[in-house]
C-alpha cells in the first residue's frame, strides 16, 4: 500500500501511520548518526528524522547536508512528540529530490529588508511573509463576507480612467491611443451611479497614486475596499466602518491566531477593537493638537507644527490616535484640505460632512470617508474652483440632474489596516509585490 500524502498541518490527525509529505527544505542538521531535516509545505513546518540504522546509505547521505530550498517527497511514520511543531514529527524512511536547489540566497543569516525585496519572489517562502500574507487573505475574505452579508453589491471599477478623483498630483498618467489617461487613485466616482441604481454597492481592488514622499504608509500601488450608498447621512457611514473594521479584526483572532503568533503580534491590543469607536470634530483635534503637550510631542518627533485649518499630518493622527485603545474616527475636516467632491456641513460650511478613521498605535489613516455632493450647480462649482476639466466630468454631474438624493461612502485602505492588524512597521511588507517611489521589481 502506498502512503496517502498529507499536508504537514493534517500529520497531528495520523500518529502511527505511514504518510508521504511534499514540501521543501528549509534546514538540515546532523548530530552524530541522526540527520535532522526542518520541511515546509503551504500549511506549516515539520521535522523529520532518520537515524543511519533506519534508512540505506545514500539516504542518509542525501539527507545529511541536503540544500536549502530543495523540494523534496519525504516517506515516513508520523511519530507524537510533544516538543515538535505541531506536536509530531516524522520517522523518516525514504527521501525523493523532485527539485534540486543549490546556492539560495536567502540563508538563515539576517538580510536587510532591501536585499529580501529584491528576492521578494523567493523570500514570500519564509515564515514571516507567509504569516503576513495569510492575514491579508484573511482580511480580504472577511471584506468581501461583510459587504456580502449586508446585501453590498460588488462593482467594479476601471482602472483606466479619464479624470482624476483624489487630486491631480499623485496621477499615474499613460497615453490612450493618443489621449491622456490615469490609472485609477479610488473607484468611488464609478460607484456613485451604481448606488443609485443597487442602493449599496462596492469595489475592491488595486489603485495607484504616484506619491512622491517615501514614507512606511504609502505605497504607489495599494488596494482599497469603497462602499457606497445612498439615502445615508455621516453618521451611518461612521456606524458601517466601525463595524466593518471590527469585524474584519474579530475573524482575524478567530481564524489566524498561528499567523498572529509567528509575528508574535499583540493580541491583547486587537481584543479591545469593538463598537463603538470614539468620534472627534476636526476642531476639537485641533484644540488638542495646539494644546502645549502635544505641540512638545510633534517637536519631539520632528514632525512640522499643526496650526488650525490644516489637514492633519502621520505626527498628528499618531498623538491623536494613541490616546484611544480603539481606532479613533475624526469627522468634519475643513472642507478646503478634503476633495471636491465632498458634501459641505449645512450646520457650517467651511466643515465638510466626511470622517477619517484613524487606528492606534500610530497606523495612521485606515479610512477616508465622505458624504457627496448631491446638488449639481454646486458641483459644477467645485470641479472649477479645483480646476479640475469639466468635460471629463460630464457624466460625474448627470448623476446629479436626474435624481440626485444624499449619498456617501468611504475607502478602506487595505494594507494599511493588515498592517496595523499584524503589528509591521511599513506597509512594504504586506502587499505581495511592492510598488513604492524606488521599488518595482521584481
Ligand atoms: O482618503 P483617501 O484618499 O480616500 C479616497 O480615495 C476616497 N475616494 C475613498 C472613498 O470615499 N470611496 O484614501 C482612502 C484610504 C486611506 O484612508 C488610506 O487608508 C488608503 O486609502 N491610502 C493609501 N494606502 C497606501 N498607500 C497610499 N499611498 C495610500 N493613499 C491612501
Ligand atoms: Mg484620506
Amino acid at each position: 500500500m502506498t502512503a496517502p500524502v498529507l499536508p504537514i498541518r493534517a500529520l497531528a490527525g495520523h500518529v502511527g501511520a505511514e504518510v508521504t509529505v511534499r514540501g521543501w527544505v528549509v534546514r538540515s542538521r546532523r548530530k552524530g548518526k541522526i540527520a535532522f531535516l526542518v520541511l515546509r509545505d503551504g500549511s506549516g513546518l515539520c521535522q523529520a528524522v532518520a537515524s543511519v540504522r533506519d534508512v540505506d546509505e545514500a539516504t542518509f547521505a542525501l539527507m545529511d547536508g541536503i540544500d536549502q530550498e530543495t523540494a523534496v517527497e519525504v516517506t515516513g511514520t508520523v511519530r507524537a512528540d510533544p516538543r515538535a511543531p505541531g506536536g509530531v514529527e516524522l520517522g523518516l524512511r525514504r527521501l525523493v529530490v523532485a527539485g534540486p536547489s543549490g546556492g539560495y540566497p536567502i540563508t538563515p543569516k539576517e538580510h536587510g529588508i532591501e536585499f529580501l525585496l529584491d528576492h521578494r519572489h523567493l523570500h514570500l517562502r519564509h515564515r514571516r511573509p507567509w504569516a503576513i500574507l495569510r492575514i491579508r487573505h484573511e482580511v480580504e475574505q472577511a471584506c468581501r463576507d461583510f459587504m456580502y452579508e449586508r446585501d453590498f453589491v460588488l462593482i467594479d471599477s476601471p482602472i483606466l480612467t479619464p479624470a482624476a478623483c483624489e487630486g491631480t498630483s499623485t496621477l499615474f498618467e499613460t497615453d490612450y491611443f493618443g489621449s491622456p489617461a490615469y490609472l485609477s487613485q479610488s473607484g468611488q466616482l464609478y460607484l456613485e451611479p451604481a448606488a443609485m441604481a443597487h442602493d449599496r454597492v462596492y469595489c475592491f481592488g488595486p489603485t495607484f497614486r504616484a506619491e512622491k514622499s517615501k514614507t512606511r504608509r504609502h505605497l504607489t500601488e495599494f488596494w482599497m475596499l469603497e462602499p457606497e450608498l445612498t439615502w445615508t447621512d455621516l453618521d451611518g457611514l461612521m456606524a458601517l466602518a466601525e463595524e466593518l473594521v471590527s469585524y474584519v479584526v474579530a475573524r482575524v483572532l478567530d481564524r489566524r491566531a498561528e499567523e498572529l503568533a509567528v509575528l508574535e503580534r499583540d493580541t491583547a491590543r486587537l481584543e479591545a477593537v469593538c463598537p463603538p469607536f470614539p468620534r472627534m470634530s476636526y476642531d476639537e483635534a485641533a484644540r488638542i493638537l495646539t494644546a502645549p503637550e502635544s505641540v512638545a510631542k510633534a517637536k519631539a518627533q520632528n514632525a512640522p507644527p499643526f496650526r488650525p485649518g490644516d489637514d492633519l499630518g502621520a505626527a498628528d493622527e499618531t498623538i491623536l490616535g494613541e490616546a484611544h485603545d480603539r481606532p479613533l474616527m475624526i469627522h468634519r475636516y475643513p472642507a478646503d484640505v478634503k476633495a471636491f467632491y465632498m458634501e459641505p456641513d449645512p450646520d457650517d460650511p467651511t466643515r465638510a460632512l466626511c470622517v477619517d478613521v484613524i487606528a492606534p498605535e500610530g497606523y495612521g489613516e485606515i479610512i477616508g470617508g465622505s458624504m457627496r455632493i448631491h446638488d449639481a450647480d454646486l458641483l459644477a462649482r467645485r470641479i472649477r474652483e479645483h480646476g479640475l476639466p469639466e468635460d471629463a466630468f460630464r457624466w460625474y454631474l448627470d448623476i446629479r440632474r436626474w435624481g440626485g438624493v444624499p449619498h456617501g461612502g468611504f475607502g478602506m485602505g487595505l494594507e494599511r489596516v493588515v498592517a496595523w492588524i499584524c503589528g509591521v512597521h511599513h506597509l512594504r511588507e504586506v502587499i505581495p509585490y511592492p510598488r513604492t517611489i524606488q521599488r518595482i521589481y521584481p
